[in-house]
């Protein structure tokens, strides 16, 4: 039992609501209930220490409940400051008929200093104890404990202190400083800490980009597996999950509508895909800005002009970014768009819409509208729409992906985990879950939509160099 002041979460008394809200995703979840059910009597994650960094929703606390049930001990934090659903925090802290209270460190509205303490209280368990299991989000958890060895490195004089890393060394944004305060710990403490990790399991594309990086320089600690490469993550999650939470994100914001209006996506990957659906599907006039040319010729066969966002900046109504690179659009940029025109984020980094700069345009005024949806006024009088803060805007103004989709993320997030605590010698590069397991999250959610599989004949099968039962495909089938 976990002593019940060790917790943050904004208000307790929204757990009733937060787990009403959990029973209804249950119902919406049925690879991770599937897994309850095959699995749990077993409890094959015994043993298990989960320190969880990931958004704090009512998916999560369903994921959470689930590696409970399959035996783990688990401490959470949201991974992001304006991501977190208060009700479901308080739910899963203070635990339910049938879930005990689980340590959470979570609340909307947080500052960057906020965020690496709930992150380190994530890492601490009882008795001085670290994690035997990361579930990471964007890599946040792994870049805390790579900059923290870094730095212990240096101090020993075994590494030079220039030597820093591009993937893990906080750099000068002001959320980088919070995280190289978020570092300071007695001396040893990382190293101790990673040694005991038997490995990550990462949620997103820029986290997976982060580790491949550091796996390509040997400087992964422990073995990591890349949850979004499962093709039941990526091409669900990325791709359907957005096409829903965009547009609840912009009607929740502005409700201003959609139809008729010209809205440029930036980012023609998976969750661009998403994204210019959505909008397209609203009647927008849909574009789409890209830099690589598979990409780009994609979204012109789907009949997206390809265009470049500097020509068309001063006619659009919404600008969606979702790149996971930075400076997407500039502060000069938004100083040039139509009167109220919005702009808002989908990739996992708040740089993508320089509102850091935008703060720094002379003259210019933030005027909130209400929480999460601000006026920036430029001194000419003609204002843009920047939604949170230009964090996740589906998280930070709506509340993420429904439940379905986040099923098939988290039963892979599951799955992971299994992996990485009994599986003997995963070595310390990024792997993904075979494609077996990858077909398996898929069945789970099939007869929740009626869809009935067609069996192949033996004939069909040898056919095809498959077998009857799968795989279906070979590792390099792009899907
Ligand atoms: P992806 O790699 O499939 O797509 C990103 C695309 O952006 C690529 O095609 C790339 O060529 C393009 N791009 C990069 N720089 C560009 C530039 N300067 N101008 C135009 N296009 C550019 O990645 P994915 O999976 O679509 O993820 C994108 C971001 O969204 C990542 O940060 C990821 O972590 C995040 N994400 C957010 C979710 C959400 O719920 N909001 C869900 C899943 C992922």
């Amino acid at each position: 039992k976990w002593n019940k002041a060790d917790l943050a979460v904004a208000d307790a008394n929204l757990a009733g609501m937060g787990r009403r809200e959990i029973a209804l995703a249950e119902q919406e979840m049925p690879g991770l209930m599937a897994l309850r059910r095959e699995h749990g009597p077993q409890r094959p994650l015994a043993g298990a220490r989960i320190s969880g960094f990931l958004h704090m929703t009512v998916q999560t606390a369903v994921l959470v409940e689930t590696l409970v049930t399959l035996g783990a001990q688990v401490r959470w934090a949201g991974s992001d400051q304006l991501s977190t659903q208060d009700h479901a925090a308080a739910a899963l802290a203070v635990g339910g008929p049938e879930a005990d209270g689980v340590p959470v460190f979570a609340w909307k509205g947080q500052t960057d200093d906020e965020l690496w303490w709930c992150a380190r209280q994530a890492l601490a368990w009882p008795n001085g104890r670290g994690p035997t299991l990361l579930l990471d989000d964007g890599a946040g958890l792994t870049r805390l404990i790579h900059a923290g060895v870094a730095a212990e490195r240096a101090a020993a004089g075994s590494v030079s202190r220039d030597a820093a890393d591009p993937d893990t060394a906080p750099g000068s944004s002001a959320e980088d400083d919070a995280l190289r305060r978020a570092l300071q710990a007695p001396a040893g403490y990382w190293t101790d800490l990673a040694a005991a990790v038997r490995g990550v399991s990462e949620e997103t594309t820029s986290g997976a980009h982060r580790l491949h990086r550091l796996a390509d320089r040997a400087e992964l600690l422990f073995p990591a597996i890349s949850v979004n490469d499962s093709v039941t993550k990526s091409k669900f999650d990325n791709r359907y999950g957005c096409r829903h939470s965009v547009v609840d994100a912009l009607n929740r914001a502005t409700d201003v509508l959609i139809g008729g209006k010209l809205a440029v996506v930036c980012g023609f990957g998976d969750v661009g895909k998403g994204c210019a659906d959505a909008l397209r599907g609203q009647g927008a006039r849909v574009v789409v800005t890209e830099a690589d040319p598979i990409c780009a010729l994609q979204a012109t066969m789907s009949g997206y002009p390809v265009v470049l966002l500097d020509d068309v900046i001063d006619q659009a109504d919404f600008v969606i970014t979702a790149t996971g690179a930075p400076g997407i659009v500039t502060a000069e940029q938004l100083s040039r768009m139509k009167h109220l025109a919005v702009v808002g984020n989908m990739g996992h980094t708040a740089d993508e819409i320089d509102a850091v700069g935008l703060a720094r345009v002379p003259g210019v005024r933030l005027q909130p509208v209400k929480p999460q949806v601000d006026e920036w006024q430029f001194p000419d009088g003609h204002s843009v729409i920047v939604l949170s803060e230009g964090r996740l805007m589906n998280l930070g103004n709506a509340t993420g992906h429904p439940s379905f989709v986040m099923s098939a993320s988290f039963t892979n997030q599951a799955l992971a985990q299994l992996q990485l605590h009994t599986r003997q010698g995963l070595t310390a590069g990024v792997h993904t879950l075979p494609k077996t397991l990858d077909e398996q999250v898929a069945r789970y959610h099939l007869p929740a939509l009626g869809a009935r599989l067609t069996t192949l004949t033996e004939e069909q099968a040898l056919a095809l160099g498959v077998y009857v039962t799968g795989p279906f495909k070979s590792a390099h089938y792009r899907y």
